[in-house]
């Protein structure tokens, strides 16, 4: 049995990438193993640092997450800001983080690049907040798609580096998550790309039926094939991508068959494609509403995950203010 961590960012709704892409294998991972699922609200303020509602982001972040089928009576499910310890532990590994380093990674140098006009300090040592995250559970699994492999390998860093500095074997390095097969990553709407929160491109599990309906039937296509047998151009590609996960295997085949013998209407695979994914995404729907609606309940899940994660976070944070040294008088 392993220790996992995984974080959200609670800067938007959860859509159809997230769904197949990741949270659906978490549901399944959280009956193999210890898992600590959490939004990272502080990570969200590098970016939002004056959020409109952040409550209310959290909020409906959450209900989707328990709407998916993640279990608070399984996994510890939590808030970040929930667990001050994570904080402590953030400062200790700051004096044990180079800038040097920081600055050169990948996702510092795009945010220096997406907004000159706000590189802040967190922005900086987004990669050390994100250690204390998984390293605080002594995690040992991280599942990350390729986004997040380098921060992945900066918490392996400061794991090692902190073990070294104070001659321990304190602090497991974590691996990434292997789901067994490669993960499906679902490309956006608009023929380019993986659906994303922030391109515009993507299907929410909170849509409702007739908001999915319209953004398939935009989605991008092209002129037809023109001749027999000829592949499927990237937007089309996308389109079959994501009927692969939500329809049918004859239906997937009806239209791969369709488009192989140039007779495919594009029109008529959207629909099909609208109705398939409205299919998938109504029951999960309707779960986010009735859990919103149940603040009650909501708010027992929250405070039993706090209870969970700093019962495990103040272990670890006694035992390393005991190997730095700090001593009660
Ligand atoms: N940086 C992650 C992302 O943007 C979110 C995150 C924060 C995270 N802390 C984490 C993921 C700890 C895994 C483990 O997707």
């Amino acid at each position: 049995m392993e220790t996992v961590v995984s974080g959200i960012r609670s800067t938007g709704y959860l859509h159809l990438g997230n769904y197949f892409g990741a949270i659906k294998n978490f549901v399944k991972m959280q009956r193999e193993n210890n898992c600590f699922f959490f939004i990272a609200d502080y990570h969200s303020l590098t970016t939002h640092p004056k959020p409109d509602d952040i409550h209310g982001n959290i909020r409906q972040v959450l209900a989707e997450y328990l709407a998916c089928g993640l279990d608070p009576e399984i996994a510890t499910i939590f808030i970040q800001s929930d667990v001050p310890e994570v904080v402590e532990l953030y400062l200790l590994l700051n004096m044990n983080a180079y800038v040097g380093e920081l600055e050169r990674t990948t996702s510092f140098k795009e945010k220096i690049r997406k907004q000159p006009d706000n590189i802040n300090a967190g922005l900086l040592t987004y990669p050390v907040l994100m250690a204390a995250d998984i390293i605080i559970h002594k995690a040992t699994k991280v599942p990350v798609g390729k986004d997040q492999e380098q921060h992945l390998e900066m918490t392996r860093r400061f794991a090692r580096r902190f073990n070294t500095m104070y001659g321990v074997d304190y602090f497991p390095e974590p691996d990434a998550y292997n789901f067994g097969r490669k993960l499906i990553k679902i490309p956006g709407l608009d023929g380019t790309g993986k659906m994303g929160k922030s391109e515009g491109n993507g299907i929410f599990l909170a849509d409702t039926p007739d908001e999915i309906r319209k953004k398939v039937m935009k989605a991008v296509t092209d002129a037809g094939p023109s001749a027999p047998g000829e592949k499927p151009s990237e937007p089309v590609k996308n389109l079959f991508t994501i009927m692969s996960v939500v329809s049918d295997s004859s239906t997937l085949k009806y239209f791969r068959e369709k488009h192989t013998s140039c007779e495919i209407r594009y029109g008529e695979m959207k629909k099909q494609l609208a109705e398939d994914i409205i299919k998938v995404t109504t029951p999960i729907r309707d779960r986010i509403i009735e859990i919103l609606t149940d603040k009650k309940y909501m708010a027992g899940v929250v405070s039993a995950g706090a209870e969970k994660a700093r019962a495990s976070a103040s272990k670890t944070i006694r035992e390393v203010r005991e190997i730095i040294g700090y001593k009660p008088f």
